[in-house]
């Protein structure tokens, strides 16, 4: 069996981490015979949320997972990380339009970027972007996928501003 690798999940606290946390741990993401050190990222107020979600997932059980850790500083969950996965942000609140909500959410990604760049391994640089292939998609999930291109192509240049003022 091949060495561990490090995998960052942000946001873990919250809905759409909880839903591909065990798909990580059970091997489903990275193969059945890939070990994986789980790295849990949130904010100070939810890590006794996070601490739950670590119980849950040790009582899984699961052989591929060989640690958990739940943090929320981000020099120890960006450390020598070979893949990160950034779901945490601030959710869209009512009367919100996207782009206050990008500008909210600049503000973290800027800020993680950034350990990207100091804490992590070269390779989860933007250099080496990888794209999941093979998995089958339907006219459902197709027609999603558009209009979330469509919408990204569009905030993309919100974004770059933001950027530049953060
Ligand atoms: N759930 C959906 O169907 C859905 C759909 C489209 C977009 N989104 C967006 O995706 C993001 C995640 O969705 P969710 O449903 O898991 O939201 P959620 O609110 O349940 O969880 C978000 C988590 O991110 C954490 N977080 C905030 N700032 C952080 C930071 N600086 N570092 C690390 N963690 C941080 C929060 O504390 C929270 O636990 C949100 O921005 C949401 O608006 C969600």
């Amino acid at each position: 069996m091949s060495e561990p690798i490090r995998v960052l999940v942000t946001g873990a606290a919250g809905q759409i981490a909880y839903s591909l946390l065990y798909s990580i741990g059970n091997g489903s993401v990275f193969g059945k015979d890939q070990p994986i050190i789980l790295v849990l990222l949130d904010i100070t107020p939810m890590m006794g949320v996070l601490d739950g979600v670590l119980m849950e997932l040790q009582d899984c059980a699961l052989p591929l997972l060989k640690d958990v850790i739940a943090t929320d500083k981000e020099d120890v969950a960006f450390k020598d990380l070979d893949v990160a996965i950034l779901v945490g942000s601030m959710p869209r609140r009512e009367g919100m339009e996207r782009k206050d909500l990008l500008k909210a959410n600049v503000k973290i990604f800027k800020s993680q970027g950034a350990a990207l760049d100091k804490y992590a391994k070269k390779s989860v640089k933007n250099k080496t972007w990888k794209f999941v292939e093979g998995l089958p998609i339907n006219d459902f999930s197709r027609e999603k996928m558009d209009l979330t291109a469509k919408e990204l192509t569009e905030e993309k240049e919100s974004a770059f501003e933001f950027l530049s003022s953060a």
